[in-house]
C-alpha cells in the first residue's frame, strides 16, 4: 500500500493500483479505467508510524458462544434474504441500478424497525431532506420515528453517531460520501474505500446494523466492487427489469446466512410490497396452448419458484443463425441446442433461436435445461405442450437427463398451483419422489425419448 498522500493510479472498476498510468488494467482487463489518485492509505486516517502495537490475547477454540439476537425487520422477504434477521454490528451492502428502488426499500425497512422502538438513522447524501420526506409521505411513513438527515461528510456522520445509540444506520449512498483527508473525488475507489472503512469500523465498535447503498456501474458491478464486497458482511443485489413491476433482492454474499436466497417484491404506488407467492406472480400472464412455452419448476435459494420459459424458433435470414437469450445463460442454450442436434438429429442450423424467461427473472440453474429443450422443440414443431405440466431436469452431453436437487419441493409447489403433470428426470438411488400428490409424473431418461414422446 502506498504511503498516505503519494500519487497512485487506481483502476475504478476493480481497485487495483499501479505506480504509473496504463491503458488497460492487468487485474480485471478493463480499458481506460485507471485514474490518478492521491493515496488515502486504505482509510487508515489515524495510522501513525509511532504506534508500536500491543500484545494480543489468544484463546482456545472451545468456549461459551455469545448468542446473537437478530433484529427482525418485519419485512419477511428481507429477513429471509438476510438469514433470519439483521445481526447487530453487521454491514450490509445493497447494490442495484439507479431507480430500481433501493432508497424505497431501505426507507421502508428503517421505518419498520423504528416503529419497533429502535433508534434508526437515515443519512441521505443523494437527496435533500424534502425529497426523502416526499417519498415518506408517498409511502405513508411520515409518522415513523426515523432520524433523517442529509449529509456527505463522513467526519460529521461519525461524530454524530459516536454520541447516539443507533440500532440501524442507512447510508444512501456510499458513492456520495467523502473524507476530507482523501484527495480524490467522491465516488472514486479511494474515497469509497476510505469512507466505507471508517463507517464499518464505527458499526463494529458501536454494534449497529449499517446499510450501505452502492450504485452499479454500466458493466453491472458496484463501483470498487471487490474492495467493498470483501469489507462488508453481506452483499445484497436489488434487481429487476424496467417495465416489470417486481423486484428481486438477492444475497450474493452472506456471513450470517445462505447465499443465492431471494426475496421478491412488487413495486406499487405506495412502495414495495412483499410477494408471498412468487410463482403465481411469474405465471400470471401466461397464455395456455401456445407452442414454444413451458413451465419450469425451479428452486431459488430455499424456495421453489415456477416460471414460464418461452422459445421462438424461426428460419434464419443470416449466414449464421442467431441465438438470443434473456434471463438465462447463453452458453447453456448453445449446449442444449448442440445436444438436440447431435444426439437427436434435430436440425437447428438454419433456424434462429430466441429464448426468454417470462417476467424478467434471471435463472442460473442447469435444472432448466429440459424445460428449455422442450420449449425449443415445441416451437420448432409448432405443437403446444400440455398447459398443466411442469418440467425440470438437467441435460448431459450424451443426451441423458440427470436428476436435480429438491425434486419434491418442486413437485409440491407445482401441485399447489394446480399443475397435474410433471416431466422429471428418473429417480436415482436413495432419493424418493413423493407420490402422494395427485399428479402424473413422467420420468424421462434421455432427450431422444422425450422427442419421440412429443411427436
Ligand atoms: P428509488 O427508491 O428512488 O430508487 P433508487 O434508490 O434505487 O435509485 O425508486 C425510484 C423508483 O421507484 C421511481 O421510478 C419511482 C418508483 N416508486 C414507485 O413506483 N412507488 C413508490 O411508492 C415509490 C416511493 C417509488
Ligand atoms: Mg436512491
Amino acid at each position: 500500500m502506498a504511503k498516505k498522500g503519494t500519487i497512485e493510479f487506481v483502476c475504478q472498476t476493480c481497485g487495483a493500483t499501479y505506480p504509473r498510468w496504463q491503458g488497460k488494467c492487468d487485474s480485471c482487463g478493463e480499458w481506460n479505467t485507471i485514474v490518478e489518485e492521491k493515496s488515502g492509505g486504505e482509510g487508515f486516517s489515524n495510522f501513525s508510524p509511532k504506534h508500536k502495537g500491543k500484545m494480543l490475547d489468544f484463546v482456545s477454540l472451545s468456549g461459551a458462544l455469545e448468542k446473537t439476537v437478530r433484529l427482525e425487520t418485519g419485512i419477511k422477504e428481507l429477513d429471509r434474504v438476510s438469514g433470519g434477521g439483521l445481526v447487530p454490528g453487521s454491514v450490509i451492502l445493497v447494490g442495484g441500478d439507479p431507480g430500481i428502488g433501493k432508497s424505497t426499500l431501505l426507507l421502508q425497512t428503517c421505518a419498520k424497525i423504528a416503529n419497533q422502538g429502535h433508534e434508526c438513522y437515515y443519512i441521505s447524501g443523494e437527496e435533500a431532506i424534502d425529497q426523502v420526506r416526499i417519498r415518506a409521505r408517498r409511502l405513508e411513513l411520515e409518522q415513523s420515528p426515523v432520524n433523517l438527515t442529509s449529509a456527505t461528510d463522513v467526519k460529521d456522520i461519525i461524530a454524530t453517531l459516536e454520541k447516539a445509540k443507533a440500532s440501524v444506520v442507512i447510508i444512501d449512498s456510499i458513492q456520495t460520501m467523502y473524507l476530507e483527508e482523501v484527495e480524490s473525488t467522491p465516488g472514486s475507489v479511494t474515497q469509497v474505500r476510505a469512507c466505507a472503512y471508517e463507517l464499518i469500523k464505527l458499526a463494529k465498535k458501536k454494534g449497529f446494523v449499517l446499510f450501505l447503498v452502492g450504485h452499479v456501474t454500466k458493466q453491472g458491478a458496484i463501483a470498487g466492487p471487490r474492495v467493498l464486497e470483501h469489507m462488508v458482511d453481506t452483499v445484497l443485489y436489488f434487481e429487476g427489469e424496467r417495465g416489470h413491476h417486481f423486484r428481486i433482492l438477492r444475497a450474493v454474499k452472506n456471513r450470517y446466512g445462505a447465499t443465492d436466497e431471494i426475496g421478491v417484491f412488487e413495486m406499487q404506488d405506495k412502495g414495495l410490497v412483499e410477494v408471498e407467492n412468487p410463482s403465481a406472480l411469474f405465471l400470471a400472464e401466461r397464455q395456455g396452448n401456445i407452442s414454444g412455452s413451458c413451465v419450469f419448476a425451479g428452486i431459488e435459494g430455499s424456495r421453489p419458484v415456477l416460471v414460464e420459459i418461452q422459445a421462438l424458433v424461426s428460419p434464419t435470414g443470416y449466414a449464421s443463425p442467431k441465438r438470443a437469450v434473456v434471463g438465462w445463460d447463453s452458453n447453456r442454450l448453445a449446449m442444449v441446442l448442440a445436444v438436440l442436434e447431435a444426439r437427436c438429429g434435430v436440425n437447428l442450423s438454419s433456424q434462429d433461436v430466441y429464448l426468454n424467461i417470462a417476467g424478467g427473472l434471471k435463472i442460473s440453474e442447469p435444472a432448466a435445461d429440459l424445460a428449455v429443450a422442450m420449449a425449443v422443440i415445441s416451437s420448432l414443431t409448432n405443437k403446444p405442450l400440455p398447459a398443466d405440466a411442469v418440467i425440470f431436469g438437467e441435460i448431459g452431453l450424451s443426451g441423458e437427463i440427470r436428476s436435480v436437487g429438491q425434486p419434491n419441493a418442486r413437485l409440491k409447489e407445482a401441485h399447489k398451483l394446480g399443475f397435474n403433470n410433471a416431466i422429471t428426470p428418473p429417480t436415482h438411488g436413495n432419493e424418493k419422489k413423493n407420490t402422494s400428490y395427485d399428479m402424473n409424473i413422467y420420468e424421462i431418461g434421455n432427450v431422444q425419448r422425450l422427442i419421440n414422446w412429443f411427436n
